[in-house]
């Protein structure tokens, strides 16, 4: 039995229609305000919990064998990145859980202050690697389905809002790819207690995305770019109305400001450990979208 938290989101989504294609045992970790009827009727068992509620992770890892942690959002970094995770490894021991894999973010270890989501990772990875158990933790890029409501928004407007610099690089990567890879490493010895940084095939700039938008929409991209500073001074402003916006902001601010890519060779290493190739965000989206 596999438990899937986040079970409801972009890539815990994807993880349950995977196993389940595979006729896999799944328990979806679900809350009951979210919508989680297509992951029943693939068949996955369906826990209703709130990782707020402590016991309803006890109660949730009872007859799992796996463990993929996927799920994140919301303003509480510490409750949900950082104690639901805690908790989550500690009833794993408990029940012998085989397997323990758990999302984080590239550029986890780079020591962003301004990130209570990549603190809270950092530690979280930290508490997993000490904890005894057999793990892989997956440090991907940005995720292409986050791209989704933009490459929409494109579509309607050709308007591409990028905030910072057009130069910074990333390497986004296929929720799909990424949710096949959660799965295998279970399996796959050479990511048995290893950290993979997770990235798509291509380096690519931020304005690079605006490009394959136009491409994809066969319309000419409008680059609204304001500069970093600009999003700094709002941030300073609402945080003289109220300082946990601010502070809620720093992930973004971190996202916003820096580069986070793999190497070539990184990413050769995933494709040969888990035998396969890496999809191109232009072929996700393609995918994904109706063009
Ligand atoms: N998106 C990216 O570009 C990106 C990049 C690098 C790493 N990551 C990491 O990858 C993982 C998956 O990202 P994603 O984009 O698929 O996330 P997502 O779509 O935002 O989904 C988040 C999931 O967490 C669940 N959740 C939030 N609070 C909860 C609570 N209190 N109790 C139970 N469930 C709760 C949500 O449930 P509800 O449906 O009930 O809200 C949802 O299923 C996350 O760990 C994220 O940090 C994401």
């Amino acid at each position: 039995m596999f438990l899937i938290t986040g079970a409801t989101g972009a890539l815990g989504r994807r993880i349950v229609r995977l196993l389940r294609e595979r006729e896999i045992a799944t328990r979806a970790f679900v809350r009951l305000s979210s919508s989680y009827a297509e992951l029943e009727n693939r068949g996955a068992e369906i826990f209703i919990g709130d990782f707020k509620q402590d016991k309803d992770i006890q109660k949730a890892c009872q007859g799992v064998r796996y463990i993929i942690s996927t799920h994140g959002t919301g303003n509480d970094a510490q409750a949900i990145h950082y104690r639901a995770n805690i908790e989550l490894i500690d009833c794993a021991k408990e029940v012998g859980v085989a397997h323990f894999v758990f999302i984080s973010v590239l550029g986890v270890d780079r020591g962003y202050e301004d990130s209570t989501t990549f603190k809270a990772k950092r530690e979280v990875e930290k508490y997993l690697q000490n904890s005894g158990l057999e793990y892989t933790i997956l440090r991907p890029a940005g995720l292409a389905s986050s791209l989704i409501p933009l490459a929409e928004q494109f579509r309607q407007t050709g308007i591409y809002l990028l905030i910072g610099d057009p130069k910074n690089r990333t390497s986004v990567v296929s929720t799909d790819d990424l949710a096949k890879i959660a799965i295998e490493s279970v399996n796959v010895a050479d990511a048995c207690n290893k950290i993979l940084p997770i990235g798509g095939p291509d380096i690519l700039t931020r304005e690079d995305i605006a490009t394959i938008f136009g491409r994809i929409f066969n319309r000419e991209p409008f680059l609204i770019n304001p500069p970093l500073f600009l999003f700094d001074s709002l941030r300073g402003t609402l945080g003289l109305l109220n300082p946990q916006t601010q502070k809620g902001l720093g992930t973004l601010r971190v996202l916003l400001a820096n580069e986070f890519f793999c190497t070539p060779e990184e990413i050769q290493h995933v494709e040969s450990i888990f035998e396969m190739k890496m999809e191109s965000l232009e072929s996700y989206i393609r995918r994904n979208i109706a063009v």
